[in-house]
């Protein structure tokens, strides 16, 4: 019994001995094509029934893909030349689709429609080469707007907005409308009362504020405070200030790791500004989850 037992043990030695390179060899393999397939970015495209997954050399190499000259891009704010593909490459039936969702990295949503992503405004999907990282977003962080970036060769012809313009994006999925999932964002009085400045209101602040916030508990992101719970900022700011705070947040109050972006008169004009303080009042007197 103790003979045929070391024998076995010698035998597992030897067997082990001669394995392990192979099986060394073999993780080694493992670990480094894990490691490859960790650091290519994969965008994410859900059509409402199945996702696809798009790693960026395939789409880099892509016949769709093509260099396009931006004269002035959102997040660089500069003349930026890209390797880019057309949404309607990656999504051929957008032109139809009521909304979508645009979900980057770091949390920020962007609801589009499909009509304004086929639109005039020529949306494309930026690519970030591996061997040619675009430029920093801020000094602080090396974090560029890449892997995917969604860009508009003529964004003027289809009044598109500076948060229109997400970057690091990791997934676009066909979604119900921002206002369908959340009705809470939705004036209660709408049906009594002509409501034309709040419901316009409301627009701008799907289009420019519900990336970041939530409005009565809802949307999508969550990157600032709630802008009516527990309180609106039209109670606990003057409007002048506001107002100021809106079209330019370190004009009010200014320190190194804010994030609100300001809005110029190009992105909302006097006029959308109005609009946004008549939704925002009313869904104070309204308030609710
Ligand atoms: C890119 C994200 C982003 C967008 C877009 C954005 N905000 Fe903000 N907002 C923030 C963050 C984050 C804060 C918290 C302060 C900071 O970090 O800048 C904030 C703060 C605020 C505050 C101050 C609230 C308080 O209690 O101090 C108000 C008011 C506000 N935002 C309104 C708006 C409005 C109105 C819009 C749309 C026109 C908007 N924000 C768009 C991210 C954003």
């Amino acid at each position: 019994m103790y003979f045929a037992s070391e024998n076995f043990q010698t035998m597992l030695i030897r067997a082990a001995k001669v394995l392990m390179p192979a099986f060394l060899f073999l993780f080694t393999l493992l670990g480094l094509s894990s490691a490859v397939f960790a650091n290519e970015p994969v965008l994410e495209v859900f059509d409402g029934v199945q996702s696809q997954y798009f790693k960026r050399s395939e789409l880099l190499s892509n016949a769709a893909t093509r260099e396009i000259l931006l004269a002035r891009d959102a997040a660089y704010n500069k003349t930026m030349k890209v390797r880019a593909i057309s949404i309607e490459a990656l999504l051929p039936q957008v032109a139809k689709i009521e909304s979508l969702q645009i979900v980057a990295l770091d949390g920020f949503v962007a609801n589009i429609s499909g009509s304004v992503l086929a639109g005039q405004g020529q949306a494309y999907i930026a690519i970030e080469p591996a061997d040619m990282p675009w430029p920093a977003l801020k000094a602080a962080s090396p974090a560029s707007a890449g892997p995917f970036y969604l860009v508009w060769l003529t964004p003027e012809k289809a009044s598109i907005s500076n948060e229109q313009w997400p970057y690091q994006i990791a997934k676009i999925a066909v979604a119900a409308t921002l206002q369908q999932r959340f009705p809470q964002l939705i004036p209660i009085s709408t049906k009594s009362i002509e409501l034309k400045a709040e419901l316009r209101g409301l627009q701008v602040y799907i289009s420019n504020c519900s990336v970041c916030h939530q409005l009565n508990s809802a949307g999508d992101a969550n990157i600032g405070p709630d802008l009516n719970r527990p309180h609106s900022p039209v109670e606990y700011f003057q409007e002048s200030y506001l107002r100021k705070l809106i079209r330019n947040p370190a004009s009010v109050r200014s320190w190194k790791q804010s994030v609100m972006p300001g809005f110029n008169q190009q992105s909302i004009s006097d006029a959308q500004l109005d609009a946004l303080f008549a939704y925002f009042k009313l869904m104070a007197k309204e308030r609710r989850d």
